[in-house]
């Protein structure tokens, strides 16, 4: 007989238009009290449940220092983050639903007792919840927390599936360490105690619709595969830029810097998403093969001091207000040489892109936030018009827009109307928001709901990971030697990385 969903023999598995439900389950998470988790997590388990995507047998479970009594408290924490953060309009039904499934555990990460409550509140979800053992470990904590815990969970033998009787998974959030040595370090700790299959490695960027939206573009449609090589394509640029400053972070970013914190995940991943071949089969096992394949193939300039450009905001103007310059920020030492800007040139050794440079852009206090990738071709091989005539045409150009005003951009030339036979750059545009009548989750939404499913497609493994650190090694090691460059706050980055276009007879887009 064909496997039917839940019982019903009308439903084929394998149909991914159906939204799919988890087991009974519940998700713990570690540092409940934390940013990420105020933010982030407790307003997207919200709008999943507010969408009907949770079991009636999932429960939210806090694990926190904190000193709250009982559930309750927790309960009014959640529900302040969810009214404040969550996407979907605040119901009073889903939230008592909700609520009624929130459970709360007091303990710090290396108090054992605290661990031990944690293991019998789970023990009791299974009659009050029918949890079955099924539970996500959300490790929302500083880096420095991860050995402890994870060192708790073995002894408590909370990672034990057998003994628990259901699925166990954990849920790490990046930085997945910071070099490639300590990464592959930070893998064999999680992995002594969680199988490979369920690690759930968390780069928000993955769950994004605009950036799933890539294989759509790419694997669905005929018209782009055969120009998305070396034969057509110029270059591609990948550009992740924030408005705003370091914020509150500043202990973590002073440490971290803009390559660590988001070419050696975000910018990579958009990168062997662009560039991959098409997977055999749409799913993760398939489609890791293909993304490591290609940052595999990744290879730096020879020249970094051209090609690997690095900047540090100064003072300057960002909507119509006067902005602190990076070392006048506070917590930041005045002789700090972190990088809040970082460009790169990447070429990629395969068939289909040799040639083709990748130039991936992220920074802090650039005008505006905006993420996306720009696939410029090349000009026409002969172009049967004056000179003159063509001026305003520039070459065609795909981009994606990642966020805001997710949706895909053509730019093509076209005849100006008139007498003359002036061709000058036009825009097709398609937007999600004008296309679609369903406002767009939240990355976290779908990427929560995947690790219940246990769907690691949208997950990078243990292997992409260190692949990627082997791309950024070598320019932190080139980079420990020399100062950043500067950049007004409010421009778009150093001088020095214009002219690494310019060197190339390029220019860097203007999203
Ligand atoms: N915030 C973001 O936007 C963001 C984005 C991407 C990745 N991340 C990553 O997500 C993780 C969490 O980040 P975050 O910004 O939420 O950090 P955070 O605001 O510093 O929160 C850390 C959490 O860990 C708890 N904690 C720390 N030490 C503890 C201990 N000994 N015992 C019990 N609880 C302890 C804190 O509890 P208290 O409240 O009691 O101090 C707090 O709940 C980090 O790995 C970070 O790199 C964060």
């Amino acid at each position: 007989m064909a496997p039917t969903v839940g019982g019903n023999p009308l439903r084929d598995p394998r149909d991914r238009r159906l939204p799919r439900l988890p087991d009974a389950s519940a998700l713990v998470v570690f540092g409940v009290t934390g940013d990420l988790s105020r933010k982030k997590l407790i307003p997207a388990v919200y709008d999943l449940a507010n969408r009907g995507l949770l079991p009636p047998g999932f429960v939210l479970l806090g694990f926190a220092r904190r000193d709250w009594e009982g559930h309750e408290p927790f309960i009014q924490f959640a529900r302040e983050c969810a009214e404040k953060g969550a996407r979907t309009p605040f119901r009073e039904e889903t939230w008592d639903r909700l609520a009624s499934s929130i459970r709360f555990v007091k303990g710090s990460f290396d108090d054992d007792a605290g661990f031990d409550r944690l293991a019998a509140e789970l023990d009791s979800l299974e009659a009050s919840h029918g949890i079955r053992g099924n539970a996500a470990f959300y490790l929302s904590i500083p880096p420095s927390a991860f050995p402890v815990v994870l060192k708790q969970m073995e002894r408590t033998g909370l990672a034990d599936e057998k003994a628990a009787g259901g699925w166990r998974r954990v849920v790490v959030e990046k930085p997945f360490g910071h070099d490639r040595k300590s990464a592959g370090e930070l893998n064999s700790l999680v992995d002594d105690v969680f199988g490979p299959q369920d690690v759930f490695r968390i780069d928000h960027y993955l769950g994004k619709e605009t950036v799933q939206n890539l294989f759509a573009l790419r694997f669905a449609n005929t018209l782009f595969e055969p120009i998305w090589n070396s034969q057509f394509v110029d270059s591609v640029q990948i550009t992740m830029a924030e408005d705003v400053g370091i914020g509150t972070r500043a202990g973590f970013y002073d440490e971290t810097g803009a390559a660590r914190d988001v070419l050696q995940n975000h910018l990579l991943q958009l990168l062997a998403l662009t560039a991959m071949e098409e997977p055999v089969s749409f799913g993760a096992d398939t489609i890791r093969a293909e993304k490591i394949k290609t940052l595999r193939a990744v290879s730096l300039p020879t020249d970094l001091t051209s090609y690997a450009i690095r900047g540090q905001y100064e003072q300057g103007w960002l909507a119509g207000e006067r902005v602190k310059g990076y070392l006048d920020e506070e917590n930041i030492p005045a002789t700090s040489t972190t990088e809040t800007y970082a460009a790169v040139r990447l070429g990629i050794e395969t068939r289909r892109w040799a040639g083709v440079p990748f130039y991936l852009r992220t920074g802090k206090r650039l005008p505006r936030r905006v993420t996306e990738i720009a696939i410029g071709f090349k000009q026409a091989p002969h172009l049967p018009f004056d000179a003159t005539d063509t001026t305003e045409l520039g070459h065609n150009q795909l981009v994606v827009r990642v966020q805001p005003d997710e949706g895909v951009t053509l730019k093509f030339g076209s005849k100006v109307p008139g007498t003359a036979m002036e061709v000058r750059d036009v825009a097709m545009e398609f937007l999600f928001g004008e296309a679609f009548t369903e406002s767009l989750p939240e990355a976290y939404e779908r990427l929560i709901l995947d690790a219940l499913l246990g769907d690691a497609m949208l997950f990078p493994d243990n292997a992409e990971v260190e692949e990627s650190w082997r791309i950024i090694d070598p320019l932190e090691e080139f980079w420990a030697s020399t100062k950043p460059f500067t950049y007004r706050s409010g421009s778009w980055g150093p001088a020095a990385s214009d002219e690494m276009l310019a060197r190339d007879g390029r220019r860097w887009r203007r999203p």
